[in-house]
């Protein structure tokens, strides 16, 4: 899979973005630039949650909370969200998601069937057009037009008289694959697009409410956390990479051990599965031996100095040796290959150095991944071609008297 194409007219911060990411370079790694508020992590996230979580009921959550505030301006009958070139299988294929006003659907469907199933559900607290509530009608209407119902969201949280006023509709539309295959192709595209990204900064994914939370008092925050917590668990394709994803780390060690033990009943010799992750693991870190704990509840380091050895753990580790070593298990033992990764300040916490070396190390961890590395270092770009570095500018936008 390899995102060629990105284009958001008009979303939050992002205006006239469209940013082409060329199957053709090699690598196919591209930092995205822009000043602070730019929008870089908008993007990621925005284009994180089309492509990982449209298509899953238990995660359709977290796209109705990042549509909050898409608003469809009173005369138009549409607004498109974003359009997304995906290049597999030798092909460009292109999703366009648009949000309609329930009501165009409403007197859409009215006239052409006389009179529509398309009726809202009032949750306790919220509309909802299921999707296993929409008639065959409406199905069938949306198959004939070659769209696919993702989800109905409200454009905002103001109260009005009418709840249907405020609420839409996301549809999306695929070119380039017959519209029966578009369902299944967009669930193997979910399982190949990942966001890695620091828990420190705001997810647009997250509801509003909980939002808010990280701007109150302590314990309030501590709640944040919580929700935090609970999202990652929903989200599989989701690391927020301040952490060694030790557990990870284990899972490896004990499935190198099974191979290595396996190995020798069919064979009498033992594999060496084990010795090839230890020696992996030592390159990433240099000075540090990384190995499991004897009783395999935990992983260890130890640093031979001054002929001493001395045993650390991964809470002595520093803040980039943590990265790093997060960055490497999660791409090695999840096995991200083939996929789409989206890295927000991949830079943060590492000397210019490693900045520069990232680059290289993404290369030979996981070579066969596209790149997106929303990043405000020179370092890092530097280890690619200026063709490589994508920008998303900010466009003055005129006064209305001056349109
Ligand atoms: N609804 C909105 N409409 C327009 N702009 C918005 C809206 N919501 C937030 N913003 C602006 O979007 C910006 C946040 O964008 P984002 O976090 O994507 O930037 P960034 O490029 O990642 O910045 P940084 O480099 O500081 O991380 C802020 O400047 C914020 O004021
Ligand atoms: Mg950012």
């Amino acid at each position: 899979m390899h995102l060629q194409r990105i284009q958001v007219p008009d979303f939050r911060v992002l205006k006239d973005v469209d940013i082409i990411f060329e199957k053709e370079f090699e690598p196919p790694i591209f930092p995205l630039g822009s000043l602070n508020g730019g929008g870089k992590s908008t993007l990621l996230q925005l284009i994180f949650i089309l492509l990982h979580c449209s298509i899953k009921p238990e995660q359709i959550e977290f796209l109705k909370n990042l549509l909050q505030g898409f608003k469809i301006r009173e005369d138009e009958d549409k607004r498109v969200l974003a359009i997304i070139d995906i290049w597999h299988s030798e092909k460009t294929i292109q999703i366009n998601f648009s949000s309609y006003p329930y009501f165009y659907f409403k007197h859409l469907l009215n006239e052409k069937y006389q009179n529509s199933q398309l009726n809202l559900k009032y949750n306790d607290d919220y509309i909802s057009i299921r999707q296993d509530e929409i008639s065959q009608k409406i199905e069938s209407y949306f198959t004939s037009e070659g769209l696919l119902y993702i989800c109905d969201y409200k454009q905002t949280e103001e109260l009005y008289n009418n709840e249907e006023e405020t609420a839409a509709i996301l549809l999306c539309h695929i070119d380039g694959i017959d519209i029966t295959e578009a369902e299944y192709f967009l669930q193997e595209l979910s399982k190949q697009v990942f966001l890695a990204a620091p828990a420190t900064q705001v997810f647009l994914f997250l509801s509003q409410e909980c939002r808010k939370l990280l701007f109150r008092k302590e314990n309030d925050q501590s709640n944040y956390y919580l929700h935090f917590e609970e999202a990652k668990s929903k989200l599989p394709g989701f690391f927020a990479y301040d952490f060694v994803a030790v557990e990870l780390l284990i899972e490896a060690f004990i499935a190198a051990r099974d191979r290595d033990f396996r190995q020798a009943i069919e064979t009498g010799e033992y594999g060496n599965n084990y010795q090839a992750i230890l020696n992996e693991l030592k390159l990433v870190l240099g000075n540090k031996k990384v190995n499991i704990t004897t009783d395999f509840s935990g992983i260890s380091f130890t640093l031979d100095k001054d002929g001493e050895t001395i045993e650390l753990y991964p809470e002595d580790l520093s803040h980039g040796e943590l990265k790093r070593l997060s960055i490497y298990i999660w791409l090695k033992y999840r096995n991200i290959e083939d996929a789409i990764v989206l890295m927000d300040e991949i830079e943060i916490a590492f000397h210019p150095d490693w900045q520069y070396q990232i680059i290289s190390d993404l290369k030979e961890w996981a070579p066969n991944n596209q790149y997106i590395l929303a990043t405000h270092s020179y370092e890092l770009c530097q280890a690619l071609t200026p063709s490589h570095v994508k920008e998303i500018e900010p466009k003055l936008i005129k006064p209305e008297s001056q349109n």
